[in-house]
């Protein structure tokens, strides 16, 4: 059986992608095949797409991942769709189970059928869309981990969100006023209505007002755009805040810090459960676009390496 995906064999810009044939897999022992019904397209896919990364970590990156175009060949890091087949020693999956979760780097969701450990295989809630369900899950599982298990964000704490219109961004100004936090929220005026309706109680203009020049102290500054020197937010916390930077570079990684928290957020089972809970009640709004078919990757890599993409997109390879 044939199936339609978007392979990456170059690093390069979004025109060089095209829609191919390949053979549909079949899924091994601990494994199921899940028909993709919706994929996010993330600051994740682009960067393995483009080989760009932050400051520090380029060679190291691609010796990891490859030297002159991503290993894993198809991106796309998360999933919403319904299991297709089910592989040896697999319990609690069967076919028509709908499911969701992430890839890691093993990534290949951007494709009409992807094999994934069915330990990352979460049952979709009924009342949640595909695409919402796609759409959650890179943002959110980033900001419920540097907030809630980083930066140990209380009720009452006080947050400070750069870049609060974006896929970590609005999930960041979701979770934490969930977590009991009051949110100001830094973004460009065009998505200023967005961030107050998810919930910030203030809205800083980033054109008008440099962040760094901000006179008031957060209990939690996050950084979710990259734009932000460490010593700019360290100034910027209360005396027991913490600083996150979620784009750190390699020399902010290494220095670390009591206070400061860096690196990657992992992919839990539980915190994808947990959104995807969030995200049907209604408590956590997944704000996605829906691009279009796997034809329509190159559009969603061009809004996402413009750095003013709104939200989370998603692709609906069936389509
Ligand atoms: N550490 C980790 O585990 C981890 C996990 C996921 C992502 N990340 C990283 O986090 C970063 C953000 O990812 P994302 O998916 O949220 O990106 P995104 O969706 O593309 O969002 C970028 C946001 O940055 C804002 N922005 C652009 N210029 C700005 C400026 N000068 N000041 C303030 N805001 C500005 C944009 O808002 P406007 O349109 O309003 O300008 C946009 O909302 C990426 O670098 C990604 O690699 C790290």
């Amino acid at each position: 059986m044939e199936m339609r995906q978007v392979r990456v064999e170059r690093y390069g810009p979004p025109e060089a992608l095209a829609v191919a044939d390949a053979p549909t897999p079949r899924p091994g022992r601990g494994e199921v095949l899940v028909r993709v019904e919706a994929a996010g397209v993330s600051m994740g896919d682009a960067r393995m797409r483009s080989g760009r990364f932050p400051p520090g970590f380029g060679l190291l990156a691609r010796l990891a991942i490859g030297l002159r175009g991503p290993r894993a060949g198809v991106l796309g890091s998360t999933f919403s769709g319904v299991v297709a087949e089910v592989g040896d020693e697999v319990s609690g999956l069967a076919p028509g189970d709908e499911v969701a979760g992430m890839t890691g780097v093993r990534m290949g969701c951007h494709a009409e059928y992807a094999v994934v450990p069915a330990t990352v295989a979460v049952p979709k809630p009924a009342g949640l869309s595909h695409p919402d369900a796609a759409g959650v899950l890179f943002g959110g599982t980033t900001a419920l981990y540097f907030l809630r298990d980083r930066a140990s964000l209380r009720p009452g704490g006080t947050v400070l969100v750069n870049g609060a219109s974006g896929s970590v961004g609005s999930a960041a100004v979701q979770l934490a006023v969930i977590l009991g936090g009051t949110v100001t929220a830094v973004c460009s005026a065009a998505n200023r209505e967005l961030v107050m309706r998810l919930g910030a109680q203030r809205c800083i203009d980033y054109h008008q007002t440099p962040v760094a020049g901000l006179t008031e102290r957060f209990d939690v500054v996050f950084d979710a755009v990259g734009n932000l020197s460490r010593a700019d937010g360290l100034r910027l916390l209360s005396p027991d805040g913490v600083l996150v930077l979620a784009v750190a570079s390699l020399l902010d990684m290494v220095r670390g810090g009591r206070r400061v928290a860096t690196g990657s957020a992992p992919e839990r089972g539980d915190d994808v459960a947990e959104l995807l809970a969030l995200a049907e009640a209604g408590r956590l709004d997944p704000v996605v676009t829906v691009v279009g078919g796997l034809s329509a990757l190159p559009d969603a890599y061009r809004l996402i390496d413009g750095g003013h993409k709104v939200g989370n997109l998603v692709v609906l390879p069936g389509r």
